[in-house]
């Protein structure tokens, strides 16, 4: 039996996301918790003839720690989206405690639940979400995750003129680092099946992958950031794990874990000087069984990425870190 919460399930993520983990005959029990709204979505939603029974529940008469209670995986899109102009590390100040608070009641609630983060700046919120585990003794690397399949996702979509795949979806491009701008680092020399990218295209192409959050930010004008193809990304990452729990052997992922806690990871940390990192991951019945170093081998202009990549995220991540450890005056 599966029991999967969301927390921010009412928003531009959580409702669509909700639609597609309510429709998965993998999840029998959701539980939906958001400060607005949940009521109402969770309606709606129940009235869909598939397994999960579905339940909203608001902050009052303990509504988070009812959604928590018992969950065996918990997705969060809670905090405030991008606007044009915004970097994600712009929502740092508001999304920050949103996560910490959330990640508290994990903590004293379901605390051997997956976390899967999808909260910006994940570069910053994972680390969060982390030190929070940590403070209350019930961390477990293996199964604390920042969603980056979105960072995926679009590199199977904008590569797939020269992939030639009908469906894009079945090549598989690592990417890594982090999710934002420049850390988001693809490497399409180590995409399988192999293709070629044009020498000319190559660097737009990168740049469309780094920054293609910021595509979808302008086409919004203003009302938010990528929600559906997130819901999409979020539910095939959720899918993904829940599928690896039940026992299910082969299944691969990018996602940002804790290296030091990973077996393999430790490698990575060294090689790239971070404790954080997006990496391809090798799920099992426990969460991150295995980080799996792809660095070795990678082109000149992949190196170059990377540096750039290592530089940013290391201010992102200590600025998680930092705030958990010496939190702002209240
Ligand atoms: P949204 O504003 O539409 O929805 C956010 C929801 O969170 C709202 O319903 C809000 O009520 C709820 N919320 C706020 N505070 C809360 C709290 N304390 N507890 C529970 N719920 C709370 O935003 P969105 O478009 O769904 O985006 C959500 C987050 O996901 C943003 O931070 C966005 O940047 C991020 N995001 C990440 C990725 C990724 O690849 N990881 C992709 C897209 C968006
Ligand atoms: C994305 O990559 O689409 C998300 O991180 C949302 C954003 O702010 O761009």
């Amino acid at each position: 039996m599966v029991k999967a919460a969301v927390l921010g399930a009412s928003g531009g993520i959580g409702q669509p996301l909700s639609l597609l983990l309510k429709t998965s005959p993998l999840v029998d029990t959701l539980a939906l918790y958001d400060v607005v709204n949940t009521p109402g979505v969770a309606a709606d939603l129940s009235h869909i003839s598939s397994v999960a029974k579905t339940t909203g529940y608001l902050p009052e008469n303990d509504g988070l720690k009812e959604a928590l209670t018992g969950a065996d995986i918990v997705v969060i899109p809670a905090g405030i989206p991008r606007k044009p102009g915004m970097t994600r590390d712009d929502l740092f100040k508001i999304n920050a405690s949103i996560v910490r608070d959330l990640v508290k009641g994990i903590a004293e609630h379901c605390p051997k639940a997956f976390v899967l983060i999808i909260s910006n700046p994940v570069n910053s919120t994972v680390p969060i979400a982390a030190e929070v585990l940590k403070e209350a003794n019930v961390f477990d690397p293996k199964r604390l995750f920042g969603v980056t399949t979105l960072d995926v996702v679009r590199a199977e979509t904008f590569t797939q003129e020269f992939s030639g795949q009908k469906d894009p979806s079945t090549v598989q491009i690592p990417v890594v680092g982090g999710h934002s701008g420049e850390t988001i680092v693809p490497l399409f020399s180590k995409a399988t099946p192999a293709f070629q990218v044009p020498e000319d295209k190559y660097e737009a192409l990168v740049k469309r992958v780094q920054f293609g959050g910021d595509e979808v930010v302008t086409a919004k004008n203003g009302a938010g950031s990528a929600t559906l193809s997130m819901a999409y990304a979020g539910f095939r990452f959720a899918v993904s794990v829940i599928k690896a729990s039940k026992g299910e052997t082969g299944i691969v992922e990018p996602t940002f874990v804790y290296l030091p806690g990973v077996i393999g990871g430790a490698e990575i940390a060294e090689a790239t000087g971070l404790e954080f990192f997006s990496t391809l991951v090798e799920l099992g019945k426990n969460g991150a069984e295995k980080a799996i170093n792809i660095l070795e081998g990678v082109t000149e202009k992949e190196k170059q990425l990377l540096k750039a990549c290592t530089e940013g995220l290391k201010g992102n991540i200590e600025k998680g870190v930092d705030f958990i450890k010496n939190p702002p005056p209240k």
